[in-house]
This record gives C-alpha cells, sequence and structure tokens, in this order.
C-alpha cells in the first residue's frame, strides 16, 4: 500500500524551535515556507531556556572578550573566526528581538538590559527574561510566524527521512522530506527548493537530561543516513545544576543562579568547588559537572547542594520567579535552603558539519541550532551561547536562501510515495520503550561525564546488539513516532560512541581515565564521514 502525494513549498523548514522559527521570520514573505514540528510548536529545548543569550552590550565589554571567552570553554577546538562571526553578530540579533517585542528584563526602574553574568563568561552578557527567557523569545517568535502569511505551520508532523537525489535521481541535492502525520498516521512527502533540519539536539540519549522529549537528534540521523559528514559527536554537555527529587522529570536550575552568588555545598556544608577550579562555581560547566560527579562518587552521595539562601528573599522571587516555584513545587524554598542537585545530560556540542549559511554537504540542504556542528562550541559550549548560535545561524541561512532567487529555479520534483506494502503493525509496542530504556541507561553508565575505553567498549558492544533488533523491528512494522525517535536515538549514540572512541586524549567535556591529559597542541576535530 502508497499513501500521501507531493505537497511543495519553497522551503520547509523541520523545528520550529528558536532556530527554526528565525529562519522562517528572515526569509522574504513572498516564499512559501512551511515550518513542521513533531509535536505542540512551541515544545522543544527552546521553551525551556532559562539563563538567556549571549551579547556584547555593555560599554565595558568587548566582541574580544566573548570570543575569547567562547574559545577558552572550547578547549582549543573552537574555530575562532567563527567565533568572531557569532558574537559580532549577537548584539543585531538582540535588537531584531526587542523589535518583535520579546519582554526581556530591564536594569531597576530603567530602560537599559538587565544583564546577568555565567560560568566562563568574563562580563555580564546574558540578556535574558526573568528565568524564562526561552519561553518569552519563543512564544513571540510562534505569534509572528503564525500572522505570516506565506508560513504554513505543520504540528504533530514528525519528519521520518529526507528525499535526496538517491531516489528521485539527477544530481546530488535534497529535494524534501517524508512526514508522518502523527494523528492520522499516514507518511506523505513534501518537497521543497531547500530543506532545512532545525530539529534541535540529542540529550535524551541519556537517561538523565534536562533536555524534553523530543530531544531524539532526528535531524542528525536523518542527515547522516542522507549522506552528510557530522562533527564532534563525542562533546555532549553535563549541565551541573538539574533538581534533584524523584518527581522532578528535567527541571534545571540555572546557571544564572552562581552568576548571582549561588555556591555549590556537600551535605555538611563545606563548599567544594574552590578545591577544583580557581574560578569555583563560574568555572565552565564541564569542570563544575566533573567536580559534582566526582564528590557523589567519592561520597556516595545522591546529589549535592545549591546555596543562593544567603540573597535576600524578596529579590530572589523576583529575578528566579519561574525556579523559585518550581522548587516550591516539590518542598524546596530557595529562599531559604540549598537546593538538592545532580548533573544531567543537557547539550548536543556536535553534529551535522555546516559552514557560516547553514549549508551542509548536500545541495539543498541546511541544518541550523543545536543539531548542526558550525564550529562555535568546540569541545564545549559557552553558557547561553545556543540561543545565540541559533539566532545567528537562523539569520544567516535564511540570507542565504533569499540571495539564491528561488522562483527562477525549477519546481521541485514529484516525489514517490511512501512505501508500506512490506510492513504491518506491531503487535510488541514493548520492544520500542524497552530498547529505548536500555539504549540511554547503558549510554548514561558508560559514556557519561567520566568514560574508560573498556566504558567505551562495552557501550559499542550493546549498541550493535540494540541497532540490529531495531533495525529488524524498523523493516518489519509500520513507523510511529516512537519508533522514528529510537531508530533515530540509536543512530546518535553509534555516532557518540565512535566518536569518543576515536578520541584518546581528554579535552573538554569528552574525559577519559584512560587518557586524562590533553593531548596535542593543534587538535582536531572529530568528523565522520558516512560510507
Ligand atoms: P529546539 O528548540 O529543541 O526545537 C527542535 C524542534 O525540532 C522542535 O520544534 C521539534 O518538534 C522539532 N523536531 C525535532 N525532530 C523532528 C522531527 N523528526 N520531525 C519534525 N520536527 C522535529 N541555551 C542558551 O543559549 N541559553 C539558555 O539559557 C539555555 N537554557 C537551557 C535550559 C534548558 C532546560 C535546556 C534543555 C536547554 C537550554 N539551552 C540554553 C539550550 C538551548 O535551549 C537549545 O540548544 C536551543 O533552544 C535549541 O534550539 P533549536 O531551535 O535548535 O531546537
Ligand atoms: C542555564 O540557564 O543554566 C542554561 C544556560 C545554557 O544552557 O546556556
Amino acid at each position: 500500500m502508497t499513501t500521501g502525494t507531493t505537497e511543495r513549498y519553497d522551503v520547509l523548514i523541520i523545528g520550529s524551535g528558536v532556530a527554526g522559527l528565525t529562519l522562517a521570520l528572515r526569509l522574504p514573505p513572498t516564499l512559501a515556507v512551511c515550518v513542521v514540528a513533531k509535536g505542540e510548536v512551541t515544545e522543544g529545548a527552546s521553551l525551556y531556556a532559562q539563563g538567556g543569550i549571549s551579547a556584547v552590550l555593555d560599554a565595558t565589554d568587548s566582541v574580544d572578550a566573548h570570543v575569547a571567552d567562547t574559545l577558552e570553554a572550547g578547549a582549543g577546538l573552537s574555530d575562532p573566526a567563527v567565533c568572531r562571526f557569532v558574537a559580532e553578530r549577537a548584539a543585531p540579533a538582540i535588537d531584531w528581538l526587542l523589535a518583535a517585542e520579546v519582554p526581556f528584563s530591564r536594569e531597576h526602574g530603567g530602560n537599559a538590559l538587565h544583564l546577568h553574568r555565567e560560568g566562563g563568561h568574563s562580563h555580564r552578557r546574558i540578556v535574558h527574561a526573568a528565568d524564562a527567557t526561552g519561553r518569552a523569545v519563543e512564544t513571540t517568535l510562534e505569534g509572528a510566524a503564525r500572522a505570516r502569511g506565506n508560513i504554513t505551520i505543520r504540528a504533530h508532523h514528525s519528519a521520518v527521512d529526507l528525499v535526496t537525489h538517491r531516489r528521485v535521481g539527477g544530481e546530488p541535492g535534497c529535494h524534501g522530506a517524508y512526514l508522518l502525520n502523527a494523528r492520522s498516521g499516514h507518511v506523505h512527502a513534501v518537497a521543497a527548493r531547500r530543506v532545512v533540519l532545525a530539529t534541535g539536539g540529542a540529550s535524551k540519549v541519556y537517561l538523565y537530561t534536562s533536555n524534553p522529549d523530543g530531544a531524539t537528534g532526528d535531524g542528525i540521523a536523518m542527515a547522516w543516513r542522507a549522506g552528510c559528514r557530522v562533527g564532534n559527536m563525542e562533546f555532549n554537555q553535563f549541565h551541573p545544576t538539574c533538581l534533584f527529587h524523584p518527581q522532578a522529570k528535567s527541571f534545571l536550575i540555572s546557571e544564572a543562579l552562581r552568576g548571582e552568588g549561588a555556591v555549590l555545598r556537600l551535605p555538611d556544608g563545606e563548599r567544594f568547588m574552590p578545591r577544583f577550579d580557581s574560578r569555583a562555581e563560574l568555572a565552565p560547566r564541564d569542570i563544575v559537572a566533573r567536580a559534582i560527579d566526582h564528590e557523589m562518587k567519592r561520597l556516595g552521595l545522591d546529589c549535592v547542594y545549591l546555596d543562593i539562601s544567603h540573597r535576600p528573599a524578596e529579590w530572589l522571587r523576583a529575578h528566579f520567579p519561574t525556579i523559585h516555584r518550581r522548587c516550591l513545587d516539590f518542598g524546596v524554598d530557595l529562599t531559604r535552603e540549598p537546593i538538592p542537585v545532580v548533573p544531567a545530560a543537557h547539550y548536543t556540542c556536535g553534529g551535522v558539519v555546516v559552514d557560516r549559511h547553514g549549508r551542509t554537504d548536500l545541495p539543498g540542504l541546511y541544518a541550523i541550532g543545536e543539531c548542526s556542528y558550525t564550529g562555535l562550541h568546540g569541545a564545549n559550549r559557552l553558557a547561553s551561547n545556543s540561543l545565540l548560535e541559533c539566532l545567528v545561524f537562523g539569520i544567516s541561512a535564511a540570507e542565504d536562501i533569499a540571495g539564491a532567487h528561488l522562483a527562477e529555479e525549477p519546481a521541485p520534483p514529484a516525489l514517490p510515495p511512501w512505501d508500506e506494502s512490506r510492513v504491518s503493525d506491531s503487535d510488541e509496542q514493548v520492544v520500542v520503550s524497552h530498547n529505548w530504556d536500555e539504549l540511554r541507561r547503558f549510554m548514561w553508565d558508560y559514556v557519561g561525564i567520566v568514560r574508560t575505553d573498556k566504558r567505551l567498549q562495552r557501550a559499542h558492544n550493546r549498541w550493535a546488539l540494540l541497532t540490529a533488533e531495531i533495525r529488524e523491528y524498523y523493516g518489519h512494522f509500520r513507523i510511529t513516532p516512537d519508533l522514528i525517535e529510537l531508530r533515530n536515538l540509536a543512530m546518535v549514540a553509534g555516532l557518540i560512541i565512535r566518536s569518543a572512541r576515536h578520541r584518546s586524549e581528554s579535552r573538554g567535556l569528552h574525559f577519559t581515565r584512560d587518557h586524562p591529559r590533553r593531548g596535542t597542541d593543534t587538535p582536531r576535530p572529530t568528523v565522520l564521514v558516512p560510507d
């Protein structure tokens, strides 16, 4: 049986987070644009971003300092030219958001933007909307996109795979994607002159994560299957401070608290970060997360504590209203007591290799936001540089697409319909959830904050078994959103393990006990090329 017919657009954007919506809004209104989300339109990591967006806006700060801090966090693997490209474009990107009326926090009694400070930043340069910056930006952009006549928004549609020249013939290129409508269960083809992956990260590959459910690396897996290179997949960032509570799924305690003086303590009250780094709680995330992991393992602790109770209660409630409320839901009053915290997987530094316009290896295909590897983050991402990257590359990809005069190109080809003739409905959905759990658990245990050669080997063995099982399952049963995610998650796990085994040194977020030092002074990114 076959389903569906081809729908056509100038630009198909897979993902409606800050990256995807920025691109959509920056394209000329003459282009027919389709934005696809696999859940609700605003659901994604962008919605949950707390701390803010880094940008040089203070007279005492400089682009040079922002570049230097980004390079320092990147541990020798960030591309200096890309860091400058991004840092220079930060202030204009914030101006664009201000023009769109994002309600950023202002200095008390004035109009100047209030700036937070976060780990690894030498200055206050984090623009924010209290402690719910992502929500403010994402919902503003969503409202603007819905008001645009040229933008069609499709929620609850999961992209299954890209359609390339391999299916339709002709010169190498990307021509569209197959989308599964989660409500009808049907797959249909959407053709476009340009396709953009803005699908976010893959932190769901780990058992404990700050990320919402959809962070399953779909775009990275789709691009890899379509023949694109991926880079630096071994560098998954673990955020040091997620709320520790049995019922608190994925709740982040923003680094901005540490920027405002919060300290990390052991259960007996000892402040331990100064033992690990002279910057103490404001050291980059990899250092803080490793120190917490070390202390938890050394003392057999379930968590450590983040204490900001020395700041005035009124001030705390005003600056961190969301975090304050959420902690209270779990019986913790941060104005009076320390918050129990643990590290959790937070951000995928690697991704689909792109140039400064977000162009991938495949003509017609772009990747922007967390699913891409631009060279900005290197071996570790500086706090609040991710939303910034979404904005800068969303804008630069839009400029590239706008400059291509799409109307003069031939219409996108008709795409072959999705073929379901050889599959049946699964009678064993449980296989999907079991494999999902197993994968996330061994990734946490063997490919987490501290790695060893043996752990990586173990992870590889389990991954190979699981992958064979998933492949067989995928070949026989009708696809569902869960199966699509499991298949992608397994593929991305494989890319992470392979990249981690390739790097015989400790650098940034990749720490292995068997090679505890940094290697060469001229380090190289890990770039994997599909067969
Ligand atoms: P997302 O916002 O994750 O959006 C992904 C989109 O892709 C969604 O619309 C989803 O539905 C869609 N999608 C995915 N797969 C498919 C598919 N197969 N088919 C169709 N659609 C698909 N960064 C900062 O710079 N500052 C911060 O303060 C900050 N705080 C954070 C706090 C938390 C709790 C988290 C989780 C992250 C935070 N980050 C922060 C990181 C930052 O939020 C993300 O990196 C960024 O928002 C990613 O944006 P994105 O547009 O690339 O993807
Ligand atoms: C945070 O608020 O701590 C998250 C900031 C980020 O991920 O950049």
